[in-house]
């Protein structure tokens, strides 16, 4: 098989979560070019809905802090092939000015919901024999996280998680990864990202001396989770412009 034909997905179904914006939306536009039938997932109903009617995709509502609503979306979503888990939040705080209500709700959604549906989805996936997991995690689970404690703890958890996950379901074909972007250029960046931002040592780390974009993240999601990659499993690939490096 070419690598051209690797990289298409017509016969797979999709579920990307965080897909009404940022990374998810442009994960989806792209497996949605190379074939893959899409059910697109958010807390946001208005940009989601937009989403899915440009890309003639299923769309579902639900809260990855509630499992109630995990368990709604892994039901509607049926038996899929992929799983994108983009949905995150940031918490953009130094440790000693971050409540314990603020880390528990990003624990929530960040790593427990992502766990939640995972398990949901992977039961089938485990069933059937076949799929791909592709969680994003993030470049600040490999370094000191200045300002972001409680979310590089998160992200950490779910590179741990995938190992973990990739060794349990492997046997059953399974492959679980987790890419890990360094700062891009999204809505969840707009201020941390902004040139003159002081809330961090920031670009000056960059060896290639810029933030990443939503589409660099989304070519390589999408290499990832195609046969292209078929024999990486438990992996965390760090794309992050050599961050992590300095
Ligand atoms: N942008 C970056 O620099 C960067 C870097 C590393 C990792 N990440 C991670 O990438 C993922 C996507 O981030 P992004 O930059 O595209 O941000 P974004 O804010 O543009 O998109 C995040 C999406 O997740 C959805 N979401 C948030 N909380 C949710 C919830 N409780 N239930 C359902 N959906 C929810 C939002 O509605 C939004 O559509 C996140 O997990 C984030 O932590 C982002």
């Amino acid at each position: 098989m070419s690598l051209s034909d690797d990289l298409r997905f017509e016969g797979r179904r999709a579920l990307v979560t965080g897909a009404a914006n940022g990374f998810g939306a442009a994960i989806a536009t792209l497996l949605s070019e190379l074939g893959a039938d899409l059910v697109l997932a958010d807390r946001e109903d208005g940009p989601l809905r937009e989403m899915a009617g440009r890309l003639g995709a299923l769309h579902h509502i639900y809260d990855q802090a509630d499992s109630r609503t995990i368990d709604a979306l892994v039901s509607a979503a049926g038996p899929v092939d992929i799983l994108v888990n983009c949905a995150g939040i940031l918490v953009a705080k130094p440790l000693l000015e971050t409540t314990a209500a603020e880390a528990r709700h990003l624990v929530d959604v960040d790593f427990l919901g992502v766990l939640h549906l995972m398990q949901g989805v992977g039961r089938s996936m485990v069933e059937r024999r076949r799929g791909v997991i592709l969680s994003i995690g993030s470049q600040t689970a490999f370094c000191g996280a200045e300002g972001r404690g409680i979310y590089a703890a998160a992200k950490a958890a779910l590179s741990q998680l995938t190992r973990t996950a990739a060794v349990e379901w492997g046997p059953a074909g399974v492959r679980v990864l987790c890419l890990a972007p360094g700062r891009s250029l999204t809505r969840m960046t707009a201020e941390t990202a902004r040139p003159g931002y002081e809330g961090d040592r920031g670009l000056a780390r960059v060896p290639l001396g810029r933030w990443g974009t939503a589409e660099e993240v989304a070519k390589l999601a999408v290499v990832l989770v195609s046969d292209a990659a078929s024999y990486v499993t438990g992996e965390t690939v760090i794309a992050d412009g050599g961050f992590v490096l300095g």
